[in-house]
C-alpha cells in the first residue's frame, strides 16, 4: 500500500463530517479526501435505484482517480440501499454507515426507540433486518425526517437554524401512537448529529440520542491499524456541485484541518 493512499469519506454532502470528527480523534494526520455529492443531495427523497446509481457509479470512478485504501460510505441512506453491490464490485476494503439500532436497543428503559433518518433509509428492508437481530423485544418507530439534511447543511454554511424548525421537521416521531414512551432516538443519518444540541432541546431531557460515527471512526481505525501514513500528503475535499457553494463550508472544513476544496 503506497503511504500517501488516502481514505475516502462519501457522503451526499456534509453529513459525512461528523465521522471525519471522530476519526481526527484516532487520526489526526491521516489524509483524507472527503466527497460529498452536492450534485445528488438529498439522497433521502430519491428512490432505492437513483441512489444506487449515484453511489457505485460516483465511487467506481473516485477509486479510480485517488486509489483510496478505504473508503467510507459516511451516510446512512447511500449504506442501507448501495453497499452490498458497491462491496461486490471495487476492491477496495468499504466501511458503512448503518443505524445504531443495536446500542439504542441496549440503552432503552422504557422499550419503545425511535428512529429518525431519511426517508429512503427508512423503509430499507436492511433496517427490518437489523430491528429483528437487534430490537425484536422491542418497539421501534420509524419517521424520515428529510428537512433535517437542508437544515444541516444550512447551520454548517453559517445560517441560523432555530429549535423551532428543528423540532417541526423531526416531530412525526413523537406523534405517532406510542411516541410519548420514546427515551432513546438513533440519528440515523450522519447530518442530523450536526443538529444534536436543537434536537435535544427540542425532545427534552428524557431522551438519549445514539448513533455510529464513534464507531465507523473505531472500525476504520482498526481496519488500518498498522499501516504506515506519510503525513505531507494534505487532506482535501471535493464536491459533484458548484464550487462556489461548497466554499461557503470553508470553516466547517477548516475545523476538521482541510483547506484544499476542489470540485470533482
Ligand atoms: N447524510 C445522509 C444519510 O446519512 C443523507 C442525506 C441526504 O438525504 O442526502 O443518510
Amino acid at each position: 500500500m503506497n503511504s500517501s493512499s488516502p481514505i475516502l469519506l462519501f457522503d451526499s454532502g456534509v453529513g459525512g463530517l461528523t465521522v471525519l470528527a471522530e476519526l481526527r480523534q484516532l487520526m489526526p494526520k491521516a489524509p483524507v479526501i472527503y466527497a460529498a455529492d452536492m450534485a445528488g443531495l438529498p439522497y433521502g427523497t430519491k428512490t432505492e435505484a437513483e441512489v444506487a446509481a449515484r453511489v457505485a457509479g460516483l465511487l467506481g470512478r473516485m477509486a479510480e482517480r485517488y486509489n483510496p485504501r478505504l473508503i467510507c460510505i459516511a451516510c446512512n441512506t447511500a449504506s442501507t440501499i448501495a453497499l452490498g453491490m458497491v462491496r461486490e464490485v471495487l476492491e477496495t476494503p468499504i466501511v458503512g454507515t448503518v443505524p445504531a439500532i443495536k446500542p439504542a436497543a441496549a440503552l432503552t428503559k422504557t422499550g419503545t426507540i425511535g428512529l429518525l433518518g431519511t426517508q429512503a433509509t427508512v423503509r430499507q428492508g436492511y433496517v427490518d433486518d437489523l430491528e429483528r437481530e437487534f430490537a425484536s423485544d422491542k418497539t421501534l418507530l420509524r419517521y424520515g425526517a428529510n428537512d433535517l439534511v437542508a437544515l444541516g447543511e444550512h447551520k454548517l454554511r453559517g445560517e441560523s437554524v432555530s429549535v423551532d424548525e428543528v423540532a417541526k421537521a423531526a416531530r412525526g416521531l413523537v406523534l405517532q401512537v406510542g411516541g410519548e414512551d420514546l427515551d432513546t432516538v438513533v440519528l440515523a443519518c450522519t447530518h442530523f448529529p450536526l443538529l444534536e444540541p436543537e434536537l435535544r432541546e427540542a425532545f427534552g431531557k428524557h431522551v438519549t440520542f445514539v448513533h455510529g460515527a464513534q464507531g465507523i471512526a473505531r472500525r476504520i481505525a482498526h481496519l488500518l491499524e498498522g499501516e504506515r501514513f506519510s503525513f505531507w500528503s494534505k487532506s482535501f475535499a471535493v464536491t459533484t456541485g458548484e464550487l462556489d457553494d461548497f466554499r461557503r463550508l470553508a470553516g466547517a472544513f477548516e475545523r476538521h484541518g482541510i483547506t484544499r476544496l476542489k470540485r470533482f
